[in-house]
């Protein structure tokens, strides 16, 4: 099993990566078996996609793998470094963009929803940024990448560009990767609006709960966050038209590693004003080690450079025979 993925370093982790995505990646790390690989990776060349303060990107970089420590990746089992210091991704993003297609670029939804109506104006690497992602992880070989529900199409176009350069070229070079979308990772939305996802890029700081945020700053965004005025239901169907009652029943299921329905289960006919503390307190035993561990590795951020720089030796050297193979199968190598 080689097991890959990635997170932009843009601004802080929020709840949405961390029960999405990062919680996944320290499972599957821990549940490793000998000869499994775990890589896990800070796309910076990813964040050029949009605008950058360059002090900040640098910044951003070291805290958001600070915060990966925290979450519990280990170095010591996991190779852990940032994208720009592996050349392979760039190299063979640029190979692959010889088989991407531009109708699949173009049904991208998240190039659709961020480009909006001023396509035109658009950086040219926020289009071809899904080819950068499948490069990610076919110049691993990977099997299986955990990612949160927003990002299984990007994986599924990975899996089209591996399996059409392998019949252009007629090989068998590239592994087509497994999103791997856990039961246990739901989609987290935003405390504000139930039908939007949390997000980093979401301009009201109340709609998302960062891992920096202290305990005071978690129980209110709960108690702020916005519900209707009905008692939880018994089942999930009685969810269905209440998108931010479902969201929360759904953050509290995934911090108790449970399911929604045990959730509705235990609280069925409690209104918000009971529900919510209780979600806070959960929330704040969960998330409090992880802020106070993520403080503790800012105050060496040498340390953190040095994770870094060590993770990204390993992934040269696990890249560099597909990148190799994928030079000769196009002619580049003579
Ligand atoms: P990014 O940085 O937006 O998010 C990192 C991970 O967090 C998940 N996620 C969420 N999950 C549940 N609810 C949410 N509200 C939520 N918000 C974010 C994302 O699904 C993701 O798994 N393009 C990627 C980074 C990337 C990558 C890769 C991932 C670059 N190369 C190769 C996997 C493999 C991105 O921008 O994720």
């Amino acid at each position: 099993m080689r097991v890959v993925s990635g997170i932009q370093p843009t601004g802080n982790l929020h709840l949405g990566n961390y029960l999405g995505a990062i919680r996944q990646w320290v499972a599957m790390q821990d549940t490793m078996e000998a000869g499994d690989e775990c890589l896990f990776f800070l796309a910076d060349l990813h964040a050029l996609t949009q605008p950058v303060v360059p002090a900040e990107l640098a910044a951003n970089t070291i805290e958001m793998a600070a915060t990966l420590l925290a979450c519990g990746i280990d170095p010591e089992r996991s190779v852990l470094f940032n994208q720009a210091r592996v050349p392979a991704h760039s190299e063979l993003a640029w190979l692959l963009g010889g088989t991407a297609r531009v109708g699949w670029l173009n049904r991208m939804t998240q190039w659709k929803d961020k480009a909006g109506k001023n396509r035109e104006g658009q950086s040219i690497g926020l289009f071809t940024y899904p080819v950068l992602q499948a490069a990610d992880v076919l110049v691993y070989q990977a099997t299986h990448v955990p990612v949160g529900d927003d990002q299984k199409q990007h994986l599924e176009l990975a899996r089209d560009i591996a399996v059409k350069f392998n019949q252009d070229f007629g090989l068998e070079l590239f592994t087509a990767p497994e999103p791997f979308v856990s039961a246990a990772a739901p989609r987290i939305m935003s405390l504000r609006d139930g039908t939007a996802k949390m997000s980093k890029s979401d301009p009201s700081d109340a709609s998302r709960i960062n891992l920096i945020d202290g305990d005071d700053a978690i129980a209110q965004k709960l108690r702020r966050a916005r519900t209707d005025a009905e008692p939880l239901p018994e089942t999930i169907e009685g969810l269905a038209y209440r998108a931010e009652a479902r969201n929360l029943v759904t953050i509290r299921a995934a911090l108790a590693g449970t399911t929604p329905q045990a959730v509705l289960d235990e609280v069925a006919g409690q209104g918000f004003g009971t529900f919510k503390p209780a979600l806070a307190d959960l929330a704040i035993a969960v998330l409090a080690p992880i802020r106070d561990e993520l403080a503790r590795r800012m105050a060496d951020r040498d340390a953190v450079a040095a994770v870094l720089a060590k993770g990204a030796e390993r992934a040269r050297t696990l890249a560099a025979p597909t990148l190799l193979a994928a030079q000769r199968a196009v002619g580049l190598q003579v």
